[in-house]
């Protein structure tokens, strides 16, 4: 079986003090975006998780956000087939769970802020329920995915969602009007947890959580949404990365647009209506800034049509 996960973005990122437990409390707009990991799981004898992957500084063991959710989901097949051998012996409809080998392609930018690993652990989750008719609810999918990281339960409300708490509570909203973003790919990432301990060194962001009219930004045109979107760990991974708070700047002049962060870094992007202008920055970003990678990819793509 062969699926793919696309990168998301976040639009607006408003960020609130630490908690009691470390993590910092969100509001954001995430949409996904036209770039995406693949992933073809085959079945394996065993019950164990074999993750194969195209690149060699990625983590393919038990720590990888992939291998954790299929581990769970292996868990959670177990507990069943007890369960029904416990209560009436094994039939037709108990789940048939085996091992796994996943084959992962990565094209999604690690540590960028474009959500690459928890789409691929999200996807995971979906289709091994789906695979081996495990019956989670999306409920139950969305606890399990919250476990693994804040942005995992996001992907399984994609296109286009507020997510609040620590990023897993998603309230799926309408996409926004433009259809294309040029996104922005230094050569280097950002470590979330570096650029969390930096904004914790900064003051506080007064009305972090005013909430926008969520429903009228998603009518608005590139020209008008832009200036309106923020990023408030920018600050911090601007003194983490200074490199790319000046990357920022000299996009934006380039480009003659508002240039955005994604999530914690080190991605940049903006918004476009019209594909044609969007390529065309795209181009001209590459050509003036030779380390950076620009591509124009559309906004919450058709997943159906992209694989
Ligand atoms: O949840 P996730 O594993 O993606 O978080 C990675 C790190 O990012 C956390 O360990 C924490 O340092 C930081 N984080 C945070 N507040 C959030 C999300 C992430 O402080 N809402």
């Amino acid at each position: 079986m062969r699926t793919i996960a696309p990168a998301k973005v976040n639009l607006h990122l408003r960020v609130g003090p630490p908690r009691a437990d470390g993590f910092h409390p969100l509001l954001t707009w995430m949409v996904t975006i036209g770039l995406f990991d693949t992933l073809e799981l085959e079945r394996t004898r065993g019950q164990g998780v074999r993750l194969i992957c195209d690149r060699a500084d990625l983590p393919a063991g038990p720590s990888n956000l992939v291998c954790r959710a299929a581990m769970a989901m292996i868990e959670r097949g177990r507990q069943r087939l007890e369960g029904s051998a416990a209560a009436a012996g094994a039939d037709e409809s108990t789940p048939m769970v085996g091992g796994v080998q996943i084959r992962l392609t990565k094209r999604i930018p690690v540590g960028a802020g474009l959500g690459g690993g928890s789409s691929d652990a999200a996807r995971t989750l979906f289709l091994l329920n789906r695979w081996w008719q495990l019956g989670w609810s999306q409920a139950q999918l969305v606890q399990q995915a919250a476990a693994l990281g804040s942005d995992v339960p996001f992907f399984l409300h994609e296109p286009s969602a507020i997510c609040r708490g620590r990023g897993e509570q998603v309230q799926p909203i309408a996409s926004p009007a433009p259809r294309w973003l040029v996104l922005l790919s230094p050569p280097f990432g950002c470590s979330t947890p570096d650029v969390y301990r930096a904004f914790d060194q900064l003051e506080p962001v007064p009305g972090w959580d005013t909430e926008p009219d969520w429903a009228a930004w998603t009518q608005l045109d590139s020209t008008r949404l832009l200036p309106l979107l923020v990023n408030d760990l920018e600050p911090a991974a601007f003194i983490v990365r200074p490199e790319l708070g000046k990357l920022r700047d000299r996009t934006e002049r380039l480009i003659g647009r508002t240039v955005r962060m994604s999530g914690s870094g080190s991605a940049l992007f903006t918004l476009f209506d019209d594909e044609a202008e969007a390529r065309e920055a795209a181009v001209r970003a590459e050509r003036e800034l030779p380390d950076l990678r620009a591509r124009a990819v559309e906004l919450c793509p058709n997943l159906d049509e992209a694989g």
